[in-house]
């Protein structure tokens, strides 16, 4: 990898007051990582460089046709003050099938994993050091054929930017959501399983709609029979039934139109270590509503890389509200962020090889 050093990287002082800030997508480090592609030649030596604009000509393919994919990983300082990234493989893995979806090129496996560690390596002081704050990972890529002719795009460039990042939701508070009957995320055969940027421009109208009910969040429904539970803006879900260690937590099934989160995956192990039957289920909303109603329900939570783990509290649809429990996160939701999170952060010892150390 070409490596130029970012001479304007910010100082020490300055760096630590930005990390400090918490939030996220507020700063972004010091370096980027930069790979084109074309058809003719492959992939080209990647760079890390500067942090800085790009300039592209005004018809370049991806700001006409949405050819777009990204990512979203983080890297978590470890006890003995190095750095791990959590699954990154599995990301690398998902990243190729966005591509392959969204008619862009195959990214090899070893090319994105390493130019992630890189950039981490190099701005490893952008890394916060607290339990629950992280440095956010974005790699994206864009299709850059100059031309407005509908294809496939000849010519793509992959780009690594990041941005620390502090506490997504409150973890006191549970989250509100909006159960959206009028528009639907995605459909069989659609792009629902890949991550790429016209899902979430699709989206945005709906999270209005939401926050116009006074909700955080839009939960979505599939498109065909309008009433199996999916996920939820950037996250998916999870519902847990009965209490105690008798407990069963249970996510929606992958029907190919949900995207297949790593932390949704991560969870179905770490339940099971803390004892908890689980299962991958069609769930509707009358199963909600109903088991809500009757306390089978007990706990909900939603679940992704930026939040972790988000307990949901009052649902909310045209067919009604209901709030799960006493609208708290509950003790389920808590010890299952709290173990991912100690996992994450090197304190609880990582026996599925999940922890990807970096420096
Ligand atoms: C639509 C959607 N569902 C689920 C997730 C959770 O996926 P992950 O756990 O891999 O972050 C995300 C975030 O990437 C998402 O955007």
């Amino acid at each position: 990898m070409k490596i130029t050093l970012n001479p304007q990287a910010k100082d020490d002082a300055t760096r630590k007051a930005l990390v400090a800030e918490g939030g996220f997508g507020k700063h972004y480090t010091d370096h980027m990582v930069v790979c084109e592609w074309s058809e003719k030649n492959g992939w080209s030596e990647p760079e890390l460089k500067p942090y800085s604009p790009i300039t592209l000509d005004p018809a370049t393919a991806v700001f006409h046709y949405g050819q777009e994919i990204f990512e979203g990983l983080k890297a978590y300082r470890q006890p003995d003050g190095g750095i791990a990234l959590f699954r990154p493989e599995a990301n690398a893995v998902r990243f190729a099938k966005s591509a392959a979806r969204l008619a862009l090129p195959e990214m090899p496996i070893e090319l994105f994993i390493e130019s992630v560690e890189r950039l981490v390596q190099h701005d490893a002081g952008w890394v916060p050091d607290k339990v629950g704050e992280s440095l956010y990972l974005r790699p994206f890529m864009i299709a850059t054929e100059v031309g407005l002719g509908v294809r496939p795009s000849n010519k793509a460039m992959y780009l690594l930017i990041a941005t620390p990042s502090g506490a997504y939701f409150d973890p006191s508070k549970a989250v509100s959501v909006w159960i959206s009957t009028e528009y639907v995320r995605a459909a069989i055969g659609g792009t629902g399983e890949a991550k790429c940027g016209g899902n979430y421009a699709a989206s945005l109208v709906a999270q209005r709609a939401a926050a116009n009910e006074g909700c955080d969040q839009v939960v979505w429904i599939d498109a065909i029979e309008r009433k199996w539970v999916e996920e939820m803006g950037g996250m998916n879900l999870y519902f847990v039934k009965g209490k105690g260690r008798s407990a069963t937590i249970v996510t929606p099934k992958l029907t190919g139109t949900l995207l297949a989160g790593i932390t949704r995956d991560s969870i179905l192990s770490v339940a099971k270590d803390l004892g908890y039957k689980t299962d991958e289920v069609m769930l509707s909303i009358d199963d909600w509503r109903d088991g809500v109603a009757s306390g089978e329900i007990s706990e909900i939570f939603a679940c992704g890389t930026a939040a972790v783990v988000s307990s949901i509290g009052q649902a909310k649809s045209v067919m009604g509200t209901w709030i799960t429990g006493d609208g708290q996160p509950g003790l389920i939701t808590s010890q299952i962020r709290n173990q991912l999170l100690g996992i994450q952060h090197g304190a609880i010892a990582d026996t599925h090889n999940w922890v990807h150390k970096v420096c």
